[in-house]
């Protein structure tokens, strides 16, 4: 089966094109193009919704045109005027995200269908960040799944961790997803992008964050670690952009050393929190996987601290860890159709509607 995968939530334009094998269970990622744009939003230092979807508008034409041009490249030729023959479905983002964004995305793929004849999975964009766990690759014509994602095992944790969510979700089995909790404020990738402008860095906030605590030290300010004792699987990050506001107003002039030491002790907060809750979680309800998805999951401190204390606990608890390959766990199309295809569920492109407001049931 092959799914074409679209994607418009936020400010990326995505598509994608998978191969799948429903014997094996297995996603492999034919072509994955993305549009951005980010430099738009790094001047205004946020994403303006409207000028997210305007650039959509442009994009989404030729990145759809583009993923199927580069399947040309890799398997059997596909007639980019009609790949109706070629593709089985598409799959589609149906929120949560920007109403204007997600309509771009939701409206292409209905006339796609419409014209091609084809069905559409619509897909809740916080499973595709669960599901980017699950996509492998072809490098010179050998298929590599990352992590053998073919391998997670259930019952498994996953930690959504991005612009707009804080979610921890036990996964009983593909489709049977319990929330546990979530953030009563900022999203942790929020908070990067809210304590990243307080510094002054480059919008997004989270990777200039992880750059500047590089040179860092995480002990150099002890900021707080909101909700980390509590009996519960909740998260709270606005208070933490509270303190390192108090402290920038009492430092008044900040220099690099300063910030670089304010980055790692924030990031050094939000690793702690988030590592602490997944597993506590993983713990209370027995699970055999954990995995990580969405924007935050890129930092390399975040994987590699998950990755140790995993290795460090593996006595008492037998745990496989799983995160995506960098470029998986930002917005993408790939993720999108990999959720498609291990949630398979049709509809006609007249039951198709976007919901900003899209959660977990
Ligand atoms: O998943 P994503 O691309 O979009 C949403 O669905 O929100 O996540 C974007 C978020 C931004 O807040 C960004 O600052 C954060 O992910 N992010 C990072 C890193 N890369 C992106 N946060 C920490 N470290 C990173 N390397
Ligand atoms: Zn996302």
């Amino acid at each position: 089966m092959r799914i074409l995968g679209i994607e418009t939530s936020c400010d990326e334009t995505g598509a994608t094109v998978i191969e799948t094998e429903s014997e094996n269970k297995k996603v492999k990622l034919i072509s994955n193009v993305l549009a951005s744009s980010l430099s738009l939003h790094s001047k205004t230092g946020g994403i303006i919704p409207e000028t997210a979807a305007r650039e959509q508008i442009k994009y989404i034409i030729p990145v759809i045109e583009q993923a199927l041009l580069k399947v040309r490249g890799s398997t059997r030729g596909v007639d980019v005027q009609n790949p109706a023959g070629f593709i089985d479905s598409i799959a589609v983002t149906v929120g949560p995200g920007l109403i204007g964004s997600l309509l771009v995305g939701v409206e292409t793929a209905k006339t796609l269908s419409y014209i091609w004849g084809k069905p559409i999975i619509p897909v809740n964009h916080l499973f595709g960040h669960i599901y980017a766990n699950f996509v492998g690759e072809i490098h010179n014509s050998e298929f590599i799944i990352h992590n053998s994602a073919a391998d997670v095992q259930f019952p498994a944790i996953a930690l959504i961790v991005s612009g707009g969510h804080t979610d921890l979700v036990l996964i009983k089995n593909h489709g049977s997803i319990k929330w546990l909790g979530g953030t009563r404020d900022d999203a942790a990738g929020e908070a990067f992008d809210k304590i990243g402008r307080l510094l002054n860095l480059p919008y997004p906030g989270g990777p200039s964050i992880e750059k500047a605590a590089k040179n860092g030290n995480p002990k150099a300010f002890r900021f707080p670690r909101p909700m980390i004792d509590s009996d519960d699987f909740d998260f709270s990050f606005s208070g933490l952009k509270t303190a390192v506001f108090r402290e920038v107003k009492t430092i008044k002039q900040l220099n690099n050393e300063t910030i670089f030491d304010i980055s790692a002790s924030v990031q050094q907060a939000i690793i702690d929190v988030l590592l602490v809750k997944t597993l506590r979680a993983a713990k209370k309800y027995k699970v055999k996987s954990i995995l990580l998805g969405g924007g935050v999951a890129a930092n390399q401190k975040l994987r590699e601290e998950f990755q140790k204390k995993l290795i460090t606990h593996n006595s008492e608890l037998i745990t496989r860890f799983f995160v995506p390959p960098k470029n998986l766990c930002t917005d993408n199309a790939a993720m999108i159709a990999s959720a498609a295809f291990y949630n398979y569920k049709e509809v006609s492109w007249r039951k198709l509607t976007a919901d900003p407001e899209l959660y977990f049931d």
